[in-house]
């Protein structure tokens, strides 16, 4: 049996969020040890329940966390306008509502905590929300800090933002928690939509999943469809495929180049707050602390993210 590493998924369900999970659940190298939940794309109950119908869809039997209803700092700021009804719209059918699953009793918050003093070695972490929980952890048991021996992050943005002009949305959303990641020198590998936008998800993809044939596969492509439509309501055009950068990134780092960085978050800019700004010219100008992916080989990294979509599906039916 080959040696598996075991991860935990912290994530704001959404559309991306679900393709970033089922890609890790279907990784042979990865053991899913734990998926947080958080406030972002919606509801702290939204992304919750949405993961959870997830988990019981794909039959992936990992413990389940609720997390952070709040950012660290300031009231939430989520995204259902955009993304649709409960922060993952659809055209037509959507998943079904977790039945048999629930969240665990433990706060996401203390279950990462006790995860990570109890790994035997480094734990590989997956965030693809706002950082809160992560944070929250840092703030509560500084020690849990050192224990992370990497921290594979969809956020943030070496270049332009997309909630605002400077800002990416899981930054923005809660900045402060990006500060005490930063600050606590967790060995962070960013990806954030400098990157993403190289990897794209169009029509011919949803109608990969649609031709499935399930119910679950109708719901996903219907899904799929929605955030097609994100920017022209009558028309699905291509979309960036963020999350999933993240999991497939695990699987073939050879399709990703990261370099190192010196990244801050503006806290404080009556325009910029959010913005993560990313010093490359290390260590001449600043010492480095994070890795920045830069290029992607887009059309592998989506293309291997719906074929994987896609053999879930199919061992779901
Ligand atoms: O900016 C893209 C990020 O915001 C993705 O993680 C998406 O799911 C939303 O959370
Ligand atoms: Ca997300």
């Amino acid at each position: 049996m080959a040696e598996t590493t075991s991860v935990w998924f912290d994530c704001d369900t959404g559309f991306d969020d679900l393709l970033a999970l089922v890609v890790a659940s279907r990784d042979p190298s990865l053991r899913l040890a734990g998926v947080s939940t958080v406030v972002g794309n919606t509801s702290l109950d939204n992304t919750t329940a949405n993961t959870l119908a997830a988990v019981e869809a794909f039959g992936i039997d990992a413990p389940v966390y609720r997390g952070c209803a709040q950012p660290i700092a300031g009231p939430p700021h989520t995204i259902e306008g955009l993304l649709g009804e409960g922060g993952m719209g659809t055209t037509g059918r959507r998943l079904a509502p977790a039945r048999r699953r629930r969240a665990e009793s433990r706060h996401a918050v203390r279950a990462l905590i006790a995860y990570l003093r109890a790994a035997g070695e480094p734990a590989l972490v997956v965030a693809t929300g706002p950082l809160t929980n992560l944070a929250q952890a840092i703030n509560l048991a500084p020690d849990v800090a050192a224990k992370i021996g990497r921290l594979v992050v969809m956020g943030g943005s070496a270049g332009a933002g997309n909630h605002t002009a400077a800002a990416e949305f899981n930054a923005f959303a809660d900045p402060e928690a990006w500060d005490v990641v930063l600050r606590a020198g967790a060995p962070l590998e960013m990806f954030g939509l400098n990157l993403t936008r190289q990897v794209l998800i169009g029509p011919s993809d949803r109608d990969r999943i649609a031709a499935v044939g399930t119910d679950l596969a109708g719901a996903v492509a219907d899904s799929l469809d929605a955030y097609l439509r994100i920017r022209q309501r009558d028309k699905p055009g291509e979309m960036p495929l963020h999350d999933p950068c993240t999991t497939v990134y695990l699987a073939r780092p050879d399709w990703f180049a990261l370099e190192p960085a010196r990244v801050e978050i503006e806290l404080a800019g009556r325009i910029t707050r959010g913005a993560t700004v990313c010093e490359f010219r290390v260590p001449r100008k600043a010492q480095p602390n994070a890795l920045v992916a830069t290029r992607a080989e887009g059309s592998k990294v989506a293309g291997r993210t719906v074929d994987q979509m896609v053999a879930a599906l199919r061992a779901a039916a």
